[in-house]
């Protein structure tokens, strides 16, 4: 009997509960113990953690957030916080950890798993462990699966929360466009993303946007005479409205942050029309989510259970000495696949330093 420990860290993302619901009936089915970390790593660190039963996740596809909590936890960035979580896992026998989040709480866990061992041995030499806790703990077993709205990792089509967020970018836009025609205004649409496009492109293509500025192609220094241009004509078309989508961590050539009002003050000073920024915030990250969500959550959270239990028989690697390789769930087209964690986060890693890179060149 093992015990299995599931955490959401980071921004939340809608479907979140779905994976922890499959999370923990998957595990109990198998005739293990789950147990739900509580506020993210932070829960790690405190010992905020209670032992799920069957009916701990009854009810919870349906509803937005993260129903155990998540957090960003900067002691958690630092070794002496990583230890503190590896004790209370210790003590509570949680050699199985599933992290749901994006890549900086994948990377927390992969910096966690590299420091175990050395923990181990620190907390047994410190009389904080048995030697017989300490030899059922030897390693940990790690699996991620990515909740994030901004469908930023690389190795995966689909992360849990972007469609849901997509469908209220769309749903906001599809509110906006009435008001925006009868008063023959501009809107400025600003989206979350952080430094990936995903959100402000696709969103921008669904709603028939005039023009979408997103980071990982910073627009040209004349942007404003070009985007004035094309609203211009359209209007000599006869369009009474433009939707104008701006992505967040969109910058000029120079690095410098391209911001709603620096659209709204180019377009009015340049055209005679009126323009009102909508800034979404985090509505994108609110309500209940979709079909697509809920399906992806609970079918990466089953997953995740298959990965990590796999060698759980005699609770180690399949090769003595050999350490395990913590794995990623990931959808590719319509099939789950299983990545290695330091592949998806060194892609990630390298696609947002090109992004920020490129566009302070
Ligand atoms: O990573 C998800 C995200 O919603 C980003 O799109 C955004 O930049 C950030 O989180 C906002 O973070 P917070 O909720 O901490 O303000």
């Amino acid at each position: 009997n093992h015990g299995v420990g599931v955490l959401t860290s980071g921004g939340d993302s809608q479907g979140m509960n779905a994976a922890v619901r499959a999370i923990v009936r998957e595990t109990l089915r198998q005739g293990h113990r789950c147990y739900l970390i509580r506020e993210g790593y932070t829960g790690l660190i405190t010992g905020n953690i209670e032992q799920a039963n069957w009916n701990h996740v009854a009810n919870v596809t349906h509803l937005g957030g993260s129903m155990i909590g998540t957090s960003r936890c900067d002691e958690f960035r630092t070794s002496d916080g990583r230890k503190k979580a590896a004790k209370v896992m210790f003590e509570k026998r949680i050699f199985y950890l599933i992290v749901i989040g994006g890549d900086g709480s994948l990377m927390g866990a992969q910096k966690l798993k590299e420091e175990w061992g050395r923990f181990g041995e620190e907390l047994f030499a410190e009389g904080k462990i048995t030697e017989e806790v300490a030899n059922e703990g030897r390693e940990l077993h790690l699996a991620g699966i990515v909740g994030s709205i901004d469908n930023d990792c690389i190795e995966s089509d689909k992360s849990i929360g972007s469609d849901t967020a997509l469908h209220r970018i769309c749903e906001a836009i599809d509110g906006l466009v009435m008001t925006a025609q009868s008063h023959q205004r501009v809107f400025v649409v600003e989206v979350m993303g952080r430094h990936c496009g995903y959100l402000a492109l696709t969103a921008a293509i669904a709603v028939e946007a005039d023009y979408v500025f997103y980071p990982e192609i910073p627009p040209d220094d004349n942007w404003p005479e070009q985007l004035c241009n094309l609203l211009d004509s359209v209007r000599k078309f006869g369009k009474r409205q433009n939707v104008i989508i701006l992505g967040e961590g969109v910058t000029n050539s120079k690095g410098v942050k391209i911001g709603g009002k620096q659209v709204k003050e180019e377009i009015e000073t340049r055209l005679q029309l009126e323009v009102r920024i909508a800034t979404l915030g985090h509505l994108q990250r609110g309500g209940s989510p979709t079909f697509l969500d809920r399906l992806l959550g609970l079918r990466m959270g089953y997953e995740a259970v298959q990965e990590v239990l796999k060698n759980s028989e005699d609770g180690g690697s399949p090769v003595i000495g050999q350490k395990t390789i913590s794995k990623v769930m990931c959808l590719r087209g319509h099939n789950i696949e299983r990545i290695e964690l330091s592949r998806v986060i060194r892609q990630s890693e390298t696609a947002n330093e090109e992004t920020i890179h490129r566009n302070s060149d």
